[in-house]
């Protein structure tokens, strides 16, 4: 049954791969253009009674009919989704800047490493929740709605940093919500997890942003101490380019 419902998320996946393969849908590893992948899909609906879903949607009375469940809410469940919902877009906003100061118009390979490193977190992130969420019976929901993928080539590395330290601060917010729904349906074990989990990691992106847009605040536009800002972290967080 696992499989059945990642499967499942496996097709709502394939929506989030259409923003980026011009209209084409990937499900088990093979590619179908739009028109063919909902023909697949309709015709999963007629062998399969199970597999009446709309594209996005996994119907209710299939996700509410999980007897592996203990204790553990509709509230939990839905706030799990939607944290991993907020991971994602943390991941892609970071993906986003990466890309951004990777580019050799502005290259900061540095930089561009360093958040190419924390959009790899934080897909980690995801996936940690995702299958948390069937560990508990609960169906983790993948909505991939579009995301501004435009690189901002204006943003300098002080914006960026402080854009990304608001962004954890959100995150955090939103798994201490987790945490307080958890407790109050008594899912001690939801709020053990977030806590141990994320929250210890969530402080530490928070102390380390915050000491980059320190020192980036003394910078300010000198370009040499910039540049020496940007190479200290490469070679922390070295990113290679090669295919
Ligand atoms: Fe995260």
């Amino acid at each position: 049954m696992t499989c059945f419902f990642f499967e499942l998320s496996l097709v709502n996946f394939s929506l989030f791969l259409q923003n980026y393969f011009s209209n084409m849908y990937m499900y088990n590893g093979i590619f179908f253009k739009t028109a063919n992948f909902v023909s697949l899909c309709k015709v999963f609906m007629n062998i399969n009674p199970l597999f009446n879903f709309t594209l996005n949607t996994i119907p209710n009375s299939v996700r509410n009919n999980s007897y592996c469940k203990y204790k553990y809410s509709s509230e939990v469940e839905n706030a799990v989704n939607k944290q991993i919902e907020s991971e994602r877009n943390a991941a892609f906003t970071y993906l986003n800047m990466a890309v951004n100061f990777l580019h050799p118009s502005i290259s900061y390979p540095g930089v561009g490493g360093y958040f190419m490193k924390m959009y790899e977190e934080e897909l980690g992130h995801m996936k940690i929740l995702i299958n948390y969420q069937i560990i508990r019976g609960g169906t983790p929901i993948l909505t991939f709605k579009d995301v501004d993928m435009i690189a901002n080539s204006k943003i300098t590395l002080l914006e960026a940093f402080n854009q990304a330290l608001e962004t954890e601060k959100k995150v955090t917010e939103q798994l201490e919500n987790i945490i307080k729904t958890a407790e109050a349906s008594e899912d001690y074990e939801t709020a053990d997890f977030i806590t141990s989990k994320f929250l210890a990691e969530q402080m530490n992106a928070i102390h380390e942003l915050s000491q980059h847009i320190t020192k980036l605040n003394r910078l300010c536009d000198d370009m040499e101490a910039l540049y020496q800002f940007d190479l200290k972290l490469s070679k922390e967080y070295p990113y290679s380019l090669k295919t």
